[in-house]
């Protein structure tokens, strides 16, 4: 009976899982802040893909961590065909066709050597600042660079504004037409992103308050989210999700695009920490979550827990 009644239902498909591809590892390494989750060898990529594909889930978003000395400062490494993200998307093609959506995280921040989601220089009354406009030309060859090695979907993460519109154009430009753009509208300076900094090997000092949302405000993601879509966004996307799930309802409520959250790291890390320690059940907490951002109005969810629901949800 609560079947047949219930007003929300999570399926594999729904979910769209995060991994992470390493430079330089001989075998896969676990990410102590996130038990379960690994960075990968190309090998155990694949294999990790196939066990994600046989379980439902259709859509990986990839992440590269490069060594510390292919670090600069503007990240070209990011656009270079040869970096690290780029041979891990290459690789997911060739092995996969277009079975499993393959998605890229297009962001700066694991790649420069001061760890920030853009370049840095000064403005005009000589603060250090991350520059808008010169980071949207990084932004443009690295998203084409990731359609080349074979991307269905490009993700610019780094809140620098006109990043959709950019992206957009420089894609098409050279003829990537049919590649999507998940757009991170709504993504707030959050404390809850803390065990991805290890994931990623993350070389930031400070923070990134200066281009993601505050977490006392709504109203600006909501534009936000709105000059997206103008710009052409095929998704929009808010993160974190639990913490933020007014966000995914409110912009829910008028996006003619699918709109997604994302489930992130320290999200993952707290029930699995509450559920090693035996003070919350994980598995129910995890499904009664991905529940809860559904019903929010999210209709994907990007989340490290995909797999582990998919299977149970099948
Ligand atoms: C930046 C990026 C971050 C995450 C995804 N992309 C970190 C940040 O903005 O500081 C966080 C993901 C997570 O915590 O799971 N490109």
């Amino acid at each position: 009976m609560r079947e047949l009644v219930a007003q929300t239902r999570v399926a594999p498909s729904d979910l769209i899982y995060p991994m992470f591809y390493a430079d330089g590892l001989t075998e896969k390494r676990e990410i102590s802040s996130m038990p379960g989750q690994y960075q990968h060898t190309l090998d155990s990529l694949k294999a990790a893909a196939h066990e994600a594909l046989a379980a439902g889930v259709r859509c990986v978003d990839l992440f590269g961590v490069p060594l510390d000395s292919d670090k600069d400062a503007t990240g070209s490494v990011a656009w270079a065909e040869d970096g690290v993200l780029n041979r891990g998307i290459r690789a997911l093609r060739e092995e996969f066709g277009d079975d499993l959506v393959i998605m890229a995280d297009t962001c700066l921040d694991e790649f420069t050597d001061h760890g920030h989601c853009g370049v840095l220089g000064e403005d005009k009354q000589g603060s250090q600042v991350v520059l808008n406009d010169a980071t949207l030309e990084c932004y443009t060859r690295m998203a084409v660079a990731q359609a080349r090695a074979g991307a269905h979907m490009v993700s610019p993460s780094g809140m620098m504004d006109g990043q959709v519109a950019a992206i957009r154009q420089a894609l098409d430009a050279e003829g990537y037409t049919g590649v999507s753009i998940m757009a991170y509208s709504a993504k707030y300076a959050s404390a809850f992103f803390g065990p991805f900094r290890e994931a990623v090997g993350s070389s930031l000092r400070g923070d990134r308050r200066t281009y993601q949302q505050d977490p006392a405000n709504q109203r600006e993601s909501l534009l936000e989210a709105e000059l997206d879509i103008a710009e052409g966004a095929d998704f929009v996307m808010v993160k974190p999700a639990m913490a933020y799930l007014d966000v995914v309802s409110e912009i829910a409520k008028f996006s003619p695009v699918p709109v997604a959250a994302y489930q992130v790291s320290g999200e993952y890390a707290m029930i699995q920490a509450a559920g090693r320690n035996g003070w919350v059940d994980s598995e129910a907490t995890m499904l009664e979550s991905l529940t809860s951002i559904k019903r929010a109005g999210a209709d994907q969810i990007l989340t490290y827990f995909a797999v582990d629901a998919a299977r149970i949800l099948r």
